[in-house]
């Protein structure tokens, strides 16, 4: 059996070729050359690997150049993985682990701290040093069963913007929440047109197109929403679902207000999303959450390529000293003991206090997991009385982390 090279895409022709491989699994066909024109507009085609197989291309792996929110609310530099696949020709044979080698060394030469994905299965990443890192909520809110508790009442009005208007209105807003909500990267003017406001048929999902809505609030923009309708008939009359793909609000009432909107649009027999932070205030909003039957899904999983730079780039609720003793079988350079003092994190010598793997530290970096939580599911040693404690009370986050989009 041949093994399979990794090399960078030298041409758009050949990201078509990787980026095959992942799309097969969406049941479609290779991509067109315009969509890797537009693809190219926010990705560098040397952050695409290939997989090949002697003058086949059979897999890849992608890395967009994100600046991402970390607890503090500074922007680091960070890899965010895409597009990763191999073709059913080509699977179990090494060829995701090779790409992963060779994808991490590049983050790490790059000078990244860490990476961030999706995953479409909870089982591939952990082996590579990714650990899940938030919780998402999925609902499906009934139009029958919509209310909010008594006394939210909506503010402002909404109205439709084209793309254009969205691409002057939308960004603020979304920057507002960004900075202070670990998990979001930084969006250009790019990626707005190019990815966010773009409305390429093939990803409609059997949808219709997107829609775009801004609140305003006393004249001026303080919210806005972007869904799509799945328009459906049953017997007794209309049963679309709204598909709910982004709303943000500057304010509670902002929130409050554009997911007021999108619960009523007639027609509709439920408001669908799956894209939530697990402490988005919705549930909270609701007269019957249960109703809106949540459901708890892996969102964000995070790998610390750098562990010093990583835990130095964000910020702590506390000034404690505490030394993590890190294992890390995949990237080396990261094992051993770390002090982390005054917000600080240093190579030492000292005794650990918690020893731990670096897909578990992953687990906690952003804020969507705790130490004591890593504890009772067996995945820390705490050598010190009171260190998972302390270490909890240092991580601590005001929110937990989000990424509202999948890239
Ligand atoms: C996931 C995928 C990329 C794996 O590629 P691959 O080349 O078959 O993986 P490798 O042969 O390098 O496997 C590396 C290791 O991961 C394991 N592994 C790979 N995919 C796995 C999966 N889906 N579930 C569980 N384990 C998996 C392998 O068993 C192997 O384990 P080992 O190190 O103990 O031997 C490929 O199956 C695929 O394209 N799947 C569909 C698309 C997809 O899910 N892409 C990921 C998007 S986030």
């Amino acid at each position: 059996m041949s093994t399979v090279e990794i090399r960078s895409c030298t041409s758009a022709d050949e990201l078509r070729d990787a980026v095959a491989a992942i799309v097969h699994y969406f049941g479609r066909e290779r991509p067109t050359e315009e969509w890797a024109e537009r693809w190219l507009r926010n990705f560098e085609l040397e952050r695409m690997l290939a997989a090949v197989d002697g003058d086949r291309i059979v897999g890849g792996a992608g890395a967009f150049s994100f600046q991402t929110t970390v607890p503090g609310g500074a922007s680091v530099p960070c890899a965010g993985v895409t597009v990763v696949g191999v073709q059913p020709t080509h699977r179990r044979r090494g060829a995701l682990r090779s790409m992963m080698r060779a994808q991490l060394d590049d983050v790490h030469a790059r000078g990244e701290p860490f990476a961030m994905l999706f995953a479409s299965e909870e089982t591939i990443y952990g082996r590579f040093g990714y650990g899940m890192a938030s919780l998402y909520l999925s609902v499906d809110v009934p139009k029958a069963m919509n209310d909010f508790r008594v006394g939210v009442e909506p503010v402002g009005t909404v109205r439709f913007v084209t793309p254009e208007e969205a691409a002057a209105i939308f960004p603020p807003i979304y920057d507002g929440v960004r900075s202070e909500t670990p998990g979001m990267f930084e969006r250009s003017a790019s990626w707005w047109e190019a990815r966010t406001l773009a409305d390429p048929p093939e990803v409609r999902f059997g949808g219709g197109p997107k829609h775009l809505v801004a609140l305003e609030v006393d004249g001026r923009p303080a919210g806005y929403a972007i869904y799509r309708l799945n328009t459906d008939f049953g017997d007794l009359g209309p049963e679309t679902t709204v598909r709910v793909i982004e709303a943000l609000g500057e304010s509670p009432e902002a929130i409050s207000s554009v997911w007021r909107f999108l619960l009523d649009i007639d027609w509709s027999k439920q408001t669908s999303t799956f894209m939530l932070p697990v402490d988005h205030p919705l549930i909270l909003l609701l007269a019957r959450p249960n109703q809106a039957r949540p459901r708890v899904t892996d969102g964000l999983w995070i790998r610390l390529v750098d562990v010093g730079a990583a835990l130095s780039g964000r910020t702590y609720a506390g000034d404690a000293s505490l030394v993590l003793d890190v294992r890390d079988a995949f990237c080396p350079w990261n094992e051993g003991r770390w002090r982390l003092r005054d917000g600080k994190a240093a190579r030492t010598n000292d005794e650990a206090d918690i020893v731990l793997d670096v897909s578990d530290l992953g687990s906690v970096y952003l804020g969507g997991f705790t130490f004591r939580e890593l504890q009772r599911a067996g995945r820390l040693d705490e050598l010190t009385d009171g260190a998972v404690y302390l270490a909890d009370a240092t991580f601590r986050t005001e929110g937990l982390p989000w990424c509202p989009e999948i890239f």
